[in-house]
């Protein structure tokens, strides 16, 4: 069911900062920031060779990442995203096979323009996983 990893989402409580660190401290090629207020967040992409980081900053009041970063007030992973080929049928297996699929259980359209659906993380060892169709 699983290709590639095609993100790693990490939260943020200062974009800004996180940007310049991973520009200046790491040396990595940095995005411009992306407000998604569909998605209560900004992001902002690291690229890399082999795949992206997410650096995420709530946006709005109802961020998605708000509770995390109160839990997590330094920052910390907040999901992995793999892809998969179809999202429907990999929704089907894994809700067949107990896994429980967040929100509505239909695909939303994710910061790429692709359809994405995440997963609890009880059911995957702490980890919210991202789904995104490629
Ligand atoms: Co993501």
């Amino acid at each position: 069911m699983l290709g590639r990893v095609n993100h790693i989402a990490i939260a943020v409580p200062d974009l800004a900062a996180a940007t310049a660190s991973y520009r200046d401290t790491l040396g990595a090629k940095v995005s411009q920031a992306q407000p998604l207020p569909e998605h209560g967040v900004t992001v902002v992409f690291v690229e890399l060779g082999n795949t992206k980081v997410e650096l995420l900053e709530p946006l709005g009041e109802s961020s998605p990442i708000a509770t995390f970063l109160e839990k997590n007030p330094a920052g910390g992973m907040h999901h992995i995203c793999y892809e998969v080929e179809d999202i429907i049928a990999a929704r089907d297996q894994l809700s067949d096979s107990g896994a429980r699929v967040l929100g509505s259980g239909e695909p939303k359209i994710g910061a790429h323009g692709k359809p994405v659906l995440f997963l609890h993380p009880k059911d995957f060892f702490g980890t919210l996983i991202e789904l995104e169709q490629v």
